[in-house]
């Protein structure tokens, strides 16, 4: 069999379990918008269904849901160059996932470190959902034939994962079916950690509000929590190797660098040499700068949901143009009768 060329594709999703954290806007969303720019379609997604993994309030998740649509359009993901779901709008991603549940192994789904890390020592207790989360994940991706998945340093064993899926999909049915799709970890802040951890990750779900810059907080709170980021007492080095053993440090500048679309050497050449005490009223002014336009277009767009809504009931029409097809020509390949 020839092998097929796959359009080039884009997908990535975003659950809406909580606010967005700077974490979330380095890592994944300014990539989003950099790549609807380039020769891709691109297909971005509020996960609504991999939320529930855990208990998710109702009208948290609803709100959730939106702010999060919010979050992406105030960016700048535009609705006209992108297709913008929310993921349980789309059925043809839950439909492929029960084929992936039968595809993924049992040995493999146990390796998952999020999983491990979110079922937590109880894990009798995680819900089957959370447990199956990463064949859900495969589903959102190949139900596009997507080619390219940005993402955070986090979600590098969940796309190899998916990789796995496809391929033994393919080998068991004698197919070329779905691609290998590539993940997309690019830029300085692929793995943005907590400002008052160096060896922690940047999360929504730390008990600390100020460990993280939520997108939602206002240009005071920015200022503050940048002030009180733990650091060390040296000054900047003028090389990104003086930042190895460093954790704080390298943080802080990873962000500046990926916040002022710079090198961590470009920020360095400038910035070397400084103490904390000047350079966090920099960065801080940065952020602010960068992220306060965001948050206000946000409030402005969450004050009409309705909006929302329809961008996200259009989306879903055009996704189901591209996904229905793709789940038809599964159920056949596997012996399902249409
Ligand atoms: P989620 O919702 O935890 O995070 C969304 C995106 O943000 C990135 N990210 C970070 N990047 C850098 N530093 C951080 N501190 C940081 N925290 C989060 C994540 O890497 C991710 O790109 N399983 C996914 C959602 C998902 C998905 C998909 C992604 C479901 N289906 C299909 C891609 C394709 C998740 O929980 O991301």
């Amino acid at each position: 069999m020839t092998t097929p060329t796959f359009t080039p594709r884009v997908f990535s999703g975003i659950q809406p379990s909580g606010g967005l954290t700077l974490g979330n806007y380095l890592g994944a969303i300014k990539r989003f918008v950099s790549m609807q720019d380039e020769a891709f379609e691109t297909i971005y997604c509020m996960v609504d269904l991999h939320a529930i993994t855990v208990w998710q309030d109702p009208a948290d998740l609803r709100r959730n849901t939106r702010e999060l649509a919010a979050g992406f359009i105030a960016s700048g993901i535009s609705p006209e160059k992108s297709i913008l779901i929310n993921q349980s709008q789309v059925p043809e991603h839950a439909q492929l996932a029960w084929i992936f549940n039968c595809v993924a192994r049992m040995g493999w789904m146990k390796r998952m470190t999020q999983f491990k890390d979110k079922a937590g020592k109880n894990a009798e207790a995680a819900s089957l959902g959370l447990f199956g989360y990463p064949a859900l994940m495969a589903a959102d991706i190949l139900i596009y034939h997507a080619t390219h998945v940005p993402v955070g340093e986090d979600q590098k064993q969940h796309l190899e994962l998916t990789r796995d899926i496809a391929a033994k999909f393919n080998h068991d049915y004698g197919v070329d079916f779905f691609p290998l799709t590539e993940p997309v970890i690019e830029g300085a802040a692929t793995r943005v950690m907590s400002l008052r951890d160096g060896s922690k990750k940047m999360s929504k779900s730390d008990p600390s509000d100020a460990s993280r810059i939520n997108m939602t907080d206002d240009a005071d709170t920015i200022a503050k929590k940048i002030r009180k980021a733990k650091t060390d007492p040296d000054a900047l080095p003028s090389e990104a190797e003086g930042l190895a053993d460093r954790p704080e440090a390298r943080n802080l500048v990873n962000i500046y660098a990926a916040l002022n679309d710079q090198s961590v050497a470009e920020v360095l050449r400038d910035v070397g040499g400084q103490q904390f005490g000047a350079f966090k009223p920099l960065l801080a002014e940065l952020a602010v700068s960068k992220l306060s336009p965001i948050s206000s277009e946000m409030a402005r767009l969450m004050a009409d949901p309705s909006e929302i809504d329809q961008i996200l009931k259009r989306g879903a029409r055009q996704a189901r143009d591209i996904t229905a097809p793709i789940l038809e020509k599964t159920y056949e390949i596997v012996g399902m009768v249409r």
